[in-house]
């Protein structure tokens, strides 16, 4: 249940909260109400009771001064019975003396017995009158020379009970109505506000996901999610620079390293001739600055694509030629190694020397693993080429075949090798495909080793030269 609240979303939880809010007040105000109108309606019965007791007693005192009682309070209740109204004079605890018309033959109405002039209401029900429900029963006291007697006027509650119900039919049929409008107020109210919030949102995750140069819509006047915008803005524009100066920085870097390592290398060939240095240095002075030249050069090339500068150049590459090239380095390079390729004339767009980095990327790993097969494949396949670079080595495990395209990403089995990468080859890959609009996915030879497979997608027909 919680956990579904929390789930629900800011929209469906107000609304809830502001309907089931309501509904309390309304069913509580609505009781209250109820109560109240029963007791003015009870009243108002009670009212009219009183003064047709009232009524009752003046004619029997008036009349009685000129006669027989009895006969006089018979007359007196048979003439102003009206409205359903019931109407007994008792004189002492049970005599009826006279009673209107629906009430021949029955006892006294009620236990009650006031006072001379004095009033008493009680609200009882009377199936003696045939009716259901209670009825308002109004005792009046008074007196005729010495004897007390007693008007007992029982009046139907019938109007009122009417009253009542047409009032619970209309808060029945209005209080649901109510609750339909203020929900649906709230919703509507409640998603219009966050409609920025939302557009805030997926204006941030779009711009996470292609470069920090993005901003977030600003909603016009300055409240919360204005300023959360604003907010948002600032922050972006902060990690902007912030990103930008940190590839500035590794590309200006990696730059600036070249031409000391070139200076170097340079010396210590020179010096290595000249025989001023002993053999073994320059070699190894050689073979160390190589491997700082192609550490820079890989790193310049990372800071160009996260610039977006890595396919800068687009032209037509024939990719079966840059794989055919390749495969001929390797059969002269790899001697020891059973080189396969099979291609197939596959025309891409794009950067033909950041490609033929990738072929060559793919195949020096596949070299460096492979036990005596290297295999090499250039398809088409639904508009796209897709490039299967594979070799008959230990393979990559499946849990690391999304974390070696990362950067500086060395499986441990490698490092014991000593084979001396620096993890960044599989990184340029991804890169240099990404960029070009394709995918790379790593998995696993048929028949054991490893599988690189780049997809990229063919040129249009229409750019094609024709
Ligand atoms: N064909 C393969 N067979 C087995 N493991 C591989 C293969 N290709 C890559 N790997 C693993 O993935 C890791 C990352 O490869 P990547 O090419 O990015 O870096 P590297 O070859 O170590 O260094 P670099 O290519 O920069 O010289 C490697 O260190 C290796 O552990
Ligand atoms: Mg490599």
């Amino acid at each position: 249940m919680i956990t579904w609240w929390r789930r629900a979303g800011v929209r469906v939880r107000s609304t809830v909260a502001a309907t089931t809010l309501l509904a309390v007040l309304v069913v509580a105000g609505a009781l209250a109400g109820l109560v109240l109108l029963r007791e003015a309606l009870i009243s108002v019965d009670e009212q009219t009771g009183e003064v047709q007791a009232r009524l009752v007693r003046l004619s029997v005192t008036d009349r009685a001064l000129a006669g027989d009682p009895a006969e006089r309070l018979l007359t007196a209740v048979g003439a102003d019975v009206e409205r359903g109204s019931h109407i007994q004079v008792l004189t002492g605890q049970d005599e009826v003396v006279a009673a209107s018309a629906g009430l021949q033959g029955v006892p006294a109405l009620t236990g009650l017995r006031p006072q001379v002039a004095g009033l008493e209401h009680e609200v009882v029900d009377l199936p003696a009158l045939g009716r259901e429900g209670p009825w308002v029963v109004t005792v009046l006291g008074g007196a005729l020379d010495d004897r007390r007697f007693w008007v007992v006027v029982a009046e139907s509650t019938e109007d009122a009970d009417r009253v009542l119900s047409r009032a619970v039919l209309l808060l029945a049929i209005g209080t649901p109505v109510l609750l339909a409008a203020i929900a649906v107020a709230t919703w509507t109210f409640v998603g219009r506000s966050l409609r920025p919030v939302e557009a805030i949102r997926s204006t941030v995750q779009g711009i996470t996901s292609r470069g920090l140069d993005g901003r977030v819509p600003v909603p016009p006047g300055s409240d919360e999610v204005s300023r959360l915008a604003v907010t948002m803005n600032e922050m972006l524009a902060r990690l902007e620079l912030a990103q930008r100066s940190q590839r500035r920085f590794v590309a200006d870097a990696s730059h600036e390293l070249r031409s000391p390592v070139a200076t170097l290398r340079a010396a210590a060939e020179v010096w290595g001739r000249e025989g001023s240095v002993d053999a073994r240095f320059t070699e190894l002075v050689g073979s160390e600055s190589g491997r700082l030249e192609a550490l820079v050069a890989d790193l310049l090339l990372l800071a160009r694509a996260d610039e977006g500068r890595v396919a800068g150049v687009s032209s037509e590459v024939d990719l079966d030629e840059v794989v055919e090239v390749e495969v001929a380095r390797l059969r002269t390079v790899a001697s020891g190694l059973d080189v396969r390729a099979r291609t197939v004339p596959v025309r891409v767009a794009g950067d033909g020397a950041a490609l033929a980095r990738v072929v060559r990327n793919l195949t020096d790993n596949a070299v460096r693993y492979a036990g005596s097969v290297v295999e090499l494949e250039l398809a088409e396949v639904e508009g796209s080429a897709v490039l299967t670079v594979a070799d008959d080595g230990p393979g990559i495990p499946a849990a690391d075949r999304e974390r070696v395209l990362e950067r500086f990403v060395r499986l441990d089995s490698s490092r014991q090798r000593g084979s001396g990468g620096t993890g960044l080859g599989l990184a340029i890959v991804a890169e240099v495909v990404a960029a070009h609009g394709g995918t790379v996915r790593v998995g696993e030879r048929r028949g054991g080793g490893a599988s690189v497979r780049v997809r990229l997608p063919v040129q249009p027909p229409s750019a094609a030269s024709r």
